[in-house]
This record gives C-alpha cells, sequence and structure tokens, in this order.
C-alpha cells in the first residue's frame, strides 16, 4: 500500500511544504517539495530576525501548503498523514507550522506527527540514497555539527559535536566578515572556486585530537587577522581568503569525521555508509573531502542533492513516514521546542 504524507518546515527563514509517497517498507517519491526562501527580507539584517521569520511563515504558508498539494495531485483528504517540524528552531516559527498542521489534521481526520528537525535531515539519505542502518552521520547545518551513529528511527548516539561555532555557522559569520551576503555557505563556496587555497595559512584547529569534537571560532579569529593585514580587500583577496578557509574547515572535518568512524567501529560495528547531511552538505569541496575518506576507508558515501541538503518540506514528510511506518504518530497537545537534542529520550505530549 502506498504511504502519502505531507511535510511542513517553519523552523527558520525557509516557509516550506511537500507531499512524498512511499511503498509501505520501500522507496519514497517527491511528489512535490514548495520551498519560498525568505533571504532577501533578511538580507539587510546579515541573518535571520526572527519575528520577521514568523511573521513571513504566517503569510505564505497556507498558499505554500495549498501549491503542494496541488503539483502532488493530492487532496487532503488523500494523504495517510500531516507531519511538521516541531523543533528545534526559532519558536515563533515553530509555533506556525506546528499550529498549522495540527488544525489541517484535526479538520481533515488525519494522524500528526511531530518531526525533529534535525532527525529530518538525518533521515533524508535513507529516501535519496537508501541507505541503511547503522550509519556514521556528519550532521552539519546552520545551527548544529554533531558527528553521530543513527542505529535507527528515533535512535541517535553522539561521537562528537562543537564547542563553539556550528560550521554553517563559521560559513556565515566568515562571509559576513568578508562582506559576502547572507547566508554565507554559498557565497564562500563560490568565491573559493577561483581562489588559491595555499595563500594564507589559516589553522586545522583541534587536529588530531583524540574525541571527534570540533572548534571553530579560532579560524574565524585567524582569518579575521588574515583579512585585518591586507585591507582594503581586493576580489583576488576575497576569493583567496574564502579558499584557505573553506580548505581548513575541510581538513578539520575530514580529520574530526576518520576519528568518529574509528569510534564508530569500535562502539557500535560497521557503518553501511558515511552520510553528510543538512545544509552544509550542499558544499562540494566538502562533499569531495568525505567522499574521499569513505574510499579510504572502504565506505560508501552519500550525501542528498544539494537542494534536499537545505531545508525542506520532503525531508519532514519523508520523516514523518519513517515514523509513522513505526507507528509512531503524535498527540495535537504536542509543544514546539526552540531546544530538542537528538539523542535525547523522545518527548511526550
Ligand atoms: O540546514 P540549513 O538549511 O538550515 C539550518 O537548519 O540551519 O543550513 C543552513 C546553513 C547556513 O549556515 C548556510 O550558510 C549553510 O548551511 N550552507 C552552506 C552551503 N549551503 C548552505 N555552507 C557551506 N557551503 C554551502 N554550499
Ligand atoms: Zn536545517
Amino acid at each position: 500500500m502506498a504511504l502519502k504524507v505531507l511535510g511542513i518546515e517553519t523552523t527558520c527563514d525557509e516557509t516550506a511544504a511537500a507531499v512524498v509517497s512511499s511503498m509501505t517498507d520501500g522507496e519514497g517519491q517527491i511528489l512535490s517539495n514548495e520551498v519560498l526562501s525568505q533571504i532577501a527580507q533578511h538580507a539587510a539584517y546579515g541573518g535571520v530576525v526572527p519575528e520577521i521569520a514568523a511573521r513571513a511563515h504566517v503569510i505564505s504558508l497556507d498558499r505554500i501548503v495549498e501549491r503542494a498539494l496541488k503539483k502532488a495531485g493530492v487532496a487532503l483528504s488523500e494523504v495517510d498523514a500531516i507531519a511538521a517540524a516541531a523543533g528545534p528552531g526559532l519558536i515563533g516559527g515553530v509555533i506556525v507550522g506546528l499550529t498549522t498542521a495540527k488544525a489541517l489534521a484535526l479538520v481533515a481526520g488525519k494522524p500528526f506527527i511531530a518531526v525533529n528537525h534535525l532527525e529530518a535531515h538525518a533521515l533524508m539519505p535513507r529516501m535519496t540514497d537508501e541507505v541503511k542502518f547503522p550509519f556514521l552521520l556528519l550532521l552539519a547545518s546552520g545551527g548544529h555539527t554533531q558527528l553521530l551513529a543513527v542505529t535507527g528511527v528515533g535512535q541517535y548516539q553522539k561521537l562528537g559535536t562543537t564547542i563553539d561555532d556550528a560550521i554553517g555557522e563559521a560559513f556565515d559569520k566568515a562571509a559576513k566578515m568578508l562582506g559576502l551576503p547572507y547566508p554565507g555557505g554559498p557565497h564562500v563556496e563560490k568565491e573559493a572556486e577561483r581562489g588559491d587555497p595555499a595563500r594564507f595559512a589559516l589553522p586545522r584547529p583541534m587536529l588530531g585530537r583524540p574525541a571527534p569534537d570540533f572548534s571553530l571560532s579560532g579560524l574565524k579569529t585567524a582569518l579575521r587577522l588574515e583579512a585585518e593585514k591586507i585591507a582594503p580587500l581586493t576580489q583576488r583577496d576575497i576569493a583567496d581568503l574564502c579558499a584557505s578557509f573553506q580548505a581548513a574547515v575541510v581538513d578539520v572535518v575530514v580529520d574530526r569525521t576518520r576519528v568518529a568512524l574509528r569510534r564508530f567501529r569500535d562502539q557500535v560495528g560497521q557503518p553501511t555508509a558515511l552520510v553528510v547531511a543538512g545544509g552544509v552538505a550542499a558544499n562540494q569541496a566538502l562533499r569531495r573531502g568525505l567522499q574521499r575518506l569513505a574510499g579510504e576507508t572502504g565506505l560508501r558515501f552519500a550525501a542528498p542533492s544539494p537542494a534536499l541538503c537545505t531545508d525542506n518540506g520532503a525531508m519532514i514528510a519523508w520523516a514523518g513516514i519513517e515514523r509513522f511506518r513505526l507507528g509512531l504518530t503524535d498527540d495535537l497537545a504536542t509543544a514546539p521546542k526552540a531546544r530538542w537534542p537528538l539523542e535525547a529520550p523522545e518527548p511526550k505530549a
């Protein structure tokens, strides 16, 4: 029997809705995936303004949901369940998505599924690449950086994390420092493509440390000092700074992931794959570095396409399908959560 789930995502600055279908235990298929980015509304502030984000979700979400259903050719009465990201994220936005999903579930008489946004990133490679449990996951977004052993739906063992900035946050801060627009990751990557990664000798914080943790704030400071030394910056300087920064991040990520892999093998066993997910996983240099590591260690490498790495509704719908198959639905009294660590016990309503 085919399942169809509507997924709603409003935890940050994308208003998104999608319909994903799947055979009971088969592959997923994206029937629609509507993403409305608020970037233009936040650009002048150099980052996401929570109040503006929440208002923008209220204004657009109905239309985005309607469009997702229409493009999928599915009526609300035909979906099997309605899933929404219940956190972690900016609480005003989370409330909008969650309340909308609950209202739709109530009127349509459908089961409701509260999805952890991080779990949605984490499970997406199971849809796009049919990755099997257990796998080693680098989850890298604007707010999170975690190396996790994923052993099942809702089963995460944290191997390492950042002690200061998330990787996406480091990219965003580096971009801001160099006068590039928000969100910085894609701009830094674009500049880096024509830059010289060897021009600036930036540090590789935590390299070689025995625990697979990250620290990125020192790298950001080193970048600032190099930029100040040669200011005013030319286009060439900006490209070289971006390339040097990105190369340092990739070296650190590959080293930390190698250590996490060793821990995984000691603590869990042999993973089926090395997987990268979350917005930063859109970065091609990072993907190449991790792919090389996977090749060296005899592992399969998997990552969703860049558009499915950054926030979207399909990943919420897919996580909804994974949970629904296991009979995991939620009460309409489920609370929105600004913080919701993946390795925490499953929340009660
Ligand atoms: O997962 P996501 O879309 O939203 C959060 O849940 O945070 O991730 C957004 C983050 C931002 O920090 C953005 O700069 C970063 O992912 N990002 C990238 C790239 N595309 C997005 N970082 C590096 N290279 C990219 N190509
Ligand atoms: Zn995200």
